[in-house]
């Protein structure tokens, strides 16, 4: 019997479709995003055709409005000043902050109504105004709806600006399993607004710093010993500091997302996911009482002492890794990672399945060959990694 290369081959019956698509957004570092006397949204929004009004949709984070009630009536008044180039299709939509927002389909369809309600089409602008999580929610609104309409985010919190915002990835959790729903999407453009943070959480902003001591662990020695040097005006959101910090993350992050050749991560490496194999698994064991920075964290600590124990990383690493990010303010155990399931296997340890699954093919898992290099393993030695979890609890029992 030929082969179906041979029939094709006779048949003439294969005709191999090729196209390249070019990505291109601005990610904008502003101030005050909202005051009617910075354009820059106004100009972003009339960026492809300048001389349309737009017509845009903003859904809101209610933890930003919370600790900024009078947003809505700035963006409104915003828009009635800009209005030869914007117009909102309604008010701002209230949509509830953090993990809530990913964990029921519910909210999802609540946005996709508004949207249809309001006749929004594919030139039409959603404008994405929170932290993380509800960015990856209303991404995915955006980016399902008409297959596809212009999506402006506005994050507001540290990792959202320093991290998740910039990037091109959505998604919701279905079942218990983080960003199980989602696509990739890049966004039409981000404004990172600083002036937008000070209402956090000391909480809030802190956890965002895991992501640039992350970034700055695998990619960057140097942004490693400025973190270390100016973590005094980190933990005090010195502004200047702060701003340093976010900017630097994210290009970091760009940079991997538009030069490491895969950007929507089709191969079997997360290049960027340090320490997160470990952070998915213990936000879903702690029902997301641990923050995504905050599981980061705990994450970038036990791999750091998994890399010392797999003689890739020169003791006492470590130990400085874990030093910045106490000094942070992180807590670096949590009881969770000792959870066990029915059988007596150690709960974390699926989180290295469920990290595979995510992507498919071979595990593959970023350790540390030095502060500011990562490097590529295939395989974890699971009572290797019990002694990292036993290290950083007694490390945490230590006074
Ligand atoms: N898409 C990606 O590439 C990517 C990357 C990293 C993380 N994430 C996702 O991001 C999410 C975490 O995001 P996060 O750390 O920004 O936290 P978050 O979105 O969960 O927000 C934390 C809390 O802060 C509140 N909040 C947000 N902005 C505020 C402000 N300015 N003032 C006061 N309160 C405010 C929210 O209402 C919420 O209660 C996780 O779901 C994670 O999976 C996505
Ligand atoms: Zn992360």
């Amino acid at each position: 019997m030929a082969s179906t290369a041979e029939i094709d081959a006779a048949t003439g019956a294969v005709h191999l479709q090729r196209f390249t698509v070019a990505y291109e957004y601005p990610v904008h570092f502003t101030e005050r995003v909202f005051d009617p006397g910075n354009a820059l949204l106004a100009e972003v929004l009339a960026l492809r055709e300048p001389d349309r009004r737009h017509r845009c949709v903003a859904f809101v984070d209610d933890g930003v409005l919370e600790a900024r009630p009078g947003l809505v009536d700035e963006i409104v008044g915003y828009a009635r000043h800009h209005a030869a180039r914007m117009e909102l299709a309604a008010a701002p939509f209230r949509v509830p902050g953090g993990e809530r927002i990913k964990s029921e389909l519910f909210f999802i369809e609540q946005m996709q109504q508004r949207l249809l309600e309001h006749r929004i089409d594919r030139h039409s602008y959603v404008i994405a105004i929170g932290g993380g999580a509800v960015l990856d929610a209303v991404g995915l609104v955006a980016a399902v709806t008409h297959r596809g309409v212009r999506l402006i985010r506005v994050p507001t919190t540290v990792l959202a600006q320093d991290d998740s915002g910039v990037g091109v990835k959505n998604g919701v959790n279905l079942s218990g399993v983080k960003n199980f729903c989602g696509t990739f999407a890049p966004p039409f453009a981000v404004l990172n607004d600083i002036d937008l943070l000070t209402g956090l959480s000391q909480r809030d902003k802190i956890a965002g710093m895991a992501e640039a001591v992350k970034v700055a662990l695998i990619r960057d020695g140097a942004f490693f010993a400025w973190l270390e040097r100016n973590a005094d005006h980190l933990i005090t959101f010195e502004r200047a500091v702060l701003a340093q910090m976010i900017r630097r993350c994210a290009e970091l992050h760009m940079r991997q997302i538009a030069h490491g050749g895969d950007p929507f991560e089709t191969g079997s490496a997360r290049p960027l996911d340090y320490g997160h194999w470990s952070a998915h698994k213990l936000e879903s064991l702690t029902k997301h009482h641990l923050r995504h920075g905050e599981a980061v964290a705990i994450g970038i600590a036990l791999d750091a002492r998994y890399s010392v124990l797999a003689g890739l990383l020169a003791p006492g690493q470590d130990d400085r890794i874990c030093a910045l990010l106490e000094h942070l303010g992180f807590r670096l155990w949590h009881p969770a990672l000792e959870a066990r399931r029915p059988d007596g296997s150690l709960a974390i340890l699926e989180g290295l399945r469920e990290f595979r699954e995510h992507l498919g093919g071979e595990l593959t898992v970023t350790l540390l060959e030095d502060v500011g290099s990562g490097i590529e393993v295939h395989a974890i030695d699971e009572t290797r990694m019990l002694a990292a979890i036993t290290w950083l609890k007694e490390r945490a029992q230590t006074p």
